[in-house]
């Protein structure tokens, strides 16, 4: 098996520097709302809200859940949460946070593929819920579904939400008034490759002010073909596969902002691309 650790060591520094930018974020237009969440006054995306369903009474577990913003979000909408997080920073904050709003909730310091050996929990969860920004992070989908799976109660569900592959192969760094004519480049592999790409990413999507220190990432694309059949590898049954026009982060400059939490391309964008996807899958049982 290939040796990631120095891009996972390089991955860690940078989500470990940003959780505090991401704190200071509330209240900033791209910002983590932050107080809006303690208050309970707001929600999900609109895409998890329209397709999740009730997590009243549910054991769930947020894999990669950064400082807990959602899994506080899924706690007041009933769910018994426990999150995972390999950044020190973001388990704190987490816990901090969890404090703060007097709410129960577990929070595990830990990689994605120690899960198992950390979280005394097979077959413990309802549901599994992972969302926006995560898989690009990891190596072995497939390996990340089998830990999905190792979760879940025998009936219980997978819930995944995150960028498109297809829309993450579009060059972000363009020339923008191209861009609004719909002239993109392409510039990132939709196909997997063992190698990490290296990323220089200065920016911070919370706070454009932002200085990051830590700006060499290391991410790995995973075309839906990986995706699926890594649910179907792990022995979950699919329920259903959305590809969405919108997605909760900036992911092009030239983006608007486009609904609940969401941003799409300008309306007189020449296509509809595919910017999100997102999937149900069930153990079962
Ligand atoms: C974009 S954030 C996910 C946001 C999250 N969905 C939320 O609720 O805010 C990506 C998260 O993945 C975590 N992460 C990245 N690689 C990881 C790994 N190998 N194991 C565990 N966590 C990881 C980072 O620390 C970060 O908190």
């Amino acid at each position: 098996m290939t040796d990631h650790s120095d891009a996972i060591s390089a991955n860690k520094a940078r989500w470990d520097e940003v959780v505090d930018i991401h704190l200071g974020s509330d209240g900033l237009e791209d910002g983590y709302d932050i107080t809006g969440a303690k208050a309970g006054s707001n929600r999900l995306t609109v895409i998890e809200e329209t397709e999740l369903g009730s997590v009243d009474g549910l054991d769930v577990l947020h894999l990669q859940c950064h400082f807990g913003l959602d899994t506080l979000r899924l706690r007041r909408m009933g769910g018994r949460v426990t999150g995972l997080d390999f950044s020190p920073k973001a388990i704190a904050a987490a816990r901090s946070l969890f404090a703060e709003a007097g709410e129960p909730g577990t929070f595990v310091e830990g990689d994605l593929y120690d899960a198992p050996r950390l979280i005394d929990g097979r077959g413990a969860f309802d549901l599994v819920f992972v969302s926006w920004g995560t898989i690009c992070w990891l190596p072995d989908v497939a390996g990340w579904a089998r830990i999905a799976a190792h979760f879940l109660k025998p009936g219980g569900r997978l819930y995944f939400c995150d960028a498109h592959p297809a829309g993450l192969m579009i060059d972000d760094r363009g020339d923008q008034d191209e861009m609004r004519r719909g002239r993109v480049t392409l510039r990132y592999p939709y196909f997997h490759e063992t190698a990490p790409l290296e990323l220089d990413w200065p920016e911070d999507y919370a706070n454009p002010d932002a200085v990051v220190q830590n700006t060499k990432t290391f991410e790995w694309s995973h075309p839906i073909s990986d995706i699926l059949n890594a649910v179907i590898g792990a022995g979950l049954a699919l329920e259903w596969v959305h590809e969405h026009d919108r997605i909760a982060w900036k992911l092009l400059p030239i983006m608007e902002k486009g609904g609940h939490r969401m941003f799409r391309l300008p309306d007189d964008f020449p296509v509809r691309v595919p910017l999100s996807l997102s999937l149900s899958a069930r153990k079962s049982g």
